[in-house]
């Protein structure tokens, strides 16, 4: 028997939507293939993109869209990418090792044609590896220029009058690695340049700095940037693990694949460097630099260039992907975007496509439990201490209040047994709520002939006062919507 401690008076912060934010890489079959089948396909779409997609997508919230890339990005030519499709160029695109031929069809209009159809902000990720200050300057110019300039007026002859106004802008991708093999002192000179320069196109824009999942790395560019910090709005980090293959893993396999210590590690360690450089002399007046966690997942061995990166979303990579929410949610005020990868397709998918087949994966799922959670105030949960292997907890979960209401998340990571928890509120009482869960053999997935294999089942809960015990099954995710007494 486990115990969750919520106390519902210690508010963490306010889960920003972009802590559930998404990732679309013109990688293997993301978006060519995937997203967009373009205008002239036989299945059924808006403006190019998969109808099917776009609904799904609008059913799970998409906060944010994280775009080209990844790697791609520091190869990408914005101008590639707008005019008249038919006189696009065809260039030798690369990402991750796979090159392949890019034909530019889905450029900035359809990017953000895509994000206004299912709600979603857009993040884009510009060149910095083989591109230069001015033409990111430009991309930002194109997209967001009021005032009555050339890009300006280029932007409406294609077709979008207003500002596209988007706000977060990565300055490079892994720039440590397919993004130009910088050192961090060296990158961070790169980045006040960038910065420099982009803000006097917007001040308004929010610039992401590549970090790095290693202590030294994001030491030495703060360090390198302590000067010029209200340069730097974000810092990224990225973080894939796995553990065994994506099906017939072993129960070692199962128990290694959860990835939320590392990503509360690389969390933490980011955040004592932040706060370091932004207290005493260091101090520039700007204390708030965010973590952007925009790429997180869990990475198949069978994920590879020769499988477009492609492997089977299973039950046990929902249960994982549970546990690193849950530690997003607990760092809302340091975090303020995350973005799993990818959307469609690409490694933790939460979509999958064949033909004209699409299905939704337990990952998809997983956002829709956690979807309450979004724009919530983040209450402290806390779990005794049981663990399933050693250092794993047993279970996860997170908790937050919205609008009368007390949203609790938990998940059951032991692989084969249901576990009993008791919820026991401090500083609140409920009356009743909803129960959705999410459960399934570890291994079970959906696919194209069994689409509904793993689906989320609702349930009225009986519940009142500030104790509740449930039953969880075995490798479960369940979310409690809690009316507050
Ligand atoms: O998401 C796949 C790749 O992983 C991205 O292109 C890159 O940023 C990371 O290494």
């Amino acid at each position: 028997m486990s115990t969750l401690t919520i106390h519902a008076e210690e508010t963490l912060g306010t889960i920003s939507p972009y802590l559930h934010g998404h990732f679309a890489e013109h990688l293997g079959r993301c978006c060519y293939d995937g997203l967009w089948v373009g205008l002239d396909s036989a299945i059924p779409n808006t403006g190019g993109f998969r109808t099917d997609i776009i609904n799904a997508l609008k059913a799970v919230g998409v906060p944010q869209l994280r775009w080209p890339g990844g790697c791609f990005a520091d190869s990408y030519h914005w101008r590639d990418g707008i005019g008249p499709a038919e006189s696009r160029p065809r260039t030798w695109a690369e990402s991750c090792g796979a090159n392949v031929v890019e034909t530019n069809a889905l450029g900035t209009h359809e990017f953000m044609a895509l994000c206004q159809a299912i709600g979603a902000d857009p993040y884009l990720a510009g060149n910095v590896g083989s591109g230069s200050v001015a033409e990111l300057a430009g991309w930002i110019e194109y997209c967001n220029g009021t005032a009555d300039t050339t890009l300006a007026r280029e932007r409406a002859a294609n077709g979008h009058p207003a500002s596209m106004n988007v706000k977060f802008w990565g300055v490079g991708n892994e720039n440590w690695g397919c993004g130009g093999n910088y050192d961090a002192e060296s990158y961070a000179k790169e980045f006040k340049r960038y910065a420099t320069f982009l803000k006097m196109v917007d001040h308004s824009v929010q610039l992401v700095a590549c970090g790095l999942n290693d202590r030294t790395w994001n030491l030495k560019l703060v360090e390198t940037m302590k000067d010029h910090l209200g340069l730097m709005d974000h810092l990224s980090v990225h973080q894939y693990w796995t553990h065994g293959p994506a099906l017939s893993f072993s129960d070692d396999d199962y128990y290694q694949s959860f990835g939320a210590a590392a990503v509360e590690d690389d969390i933490r360690f980011t955040d004592d460097i932040l706060r370091f450089f932004s207290a005493g002399k260091h101090n520039t007046g700007k204390h708030n630099i965010g973590i952007a966690f925009d790429e997180w997942g869990i990475w198949h061995p069978e994920a590879v260039v020769a499988s477009n990166y492609e492997a089977p979303s299973t039950v046990r990579d929902a249960v994982v992907g549970a546990g690193v929410l849950d530690v997003f949610h607990k760092w809302c005020s340091r975090v303020t975007t995350a973005n799993i990868a990818q959307i469609v397709n690409v490694l933790q998918a939460l979509i999958q496509t064949s033909g004209d087949k699409m299905w939704l994966t337990p990952t998809y799922h997983l956002f829709h439990l956690y979807a309450p959670h979004r724009g919530a105030s983040a209450v402290r949960a806390e779990f005794e201490a049981v663990e399933v292997r050693e250092a794993l907890p047993l279970m996860s979960g997170s908790a937050s209040q919205k609008n009368g209401q007390l949203i609790v998340s938990l998940s059951n990571r032991h692989k084969d047994q249901p576990q009993e928890v008791t919820l026991s509120l401090r500083g609140a009482a409920v009356s009743g709520g909803i129960l959705r869960t999410l459960a399934g053999k570890s291994d079970a997935h959906n696919t194209a002939e069994e689409p509904n294999a793993v689906s989320v089942i609702d349930s009225p809960l009986n519940a009142s006062g500030d104790t509740l015990t449930l039953t969880l099954p075995a490798c479960s995710v369940q979310t409690l919507t809690l009316s507050l007494a």
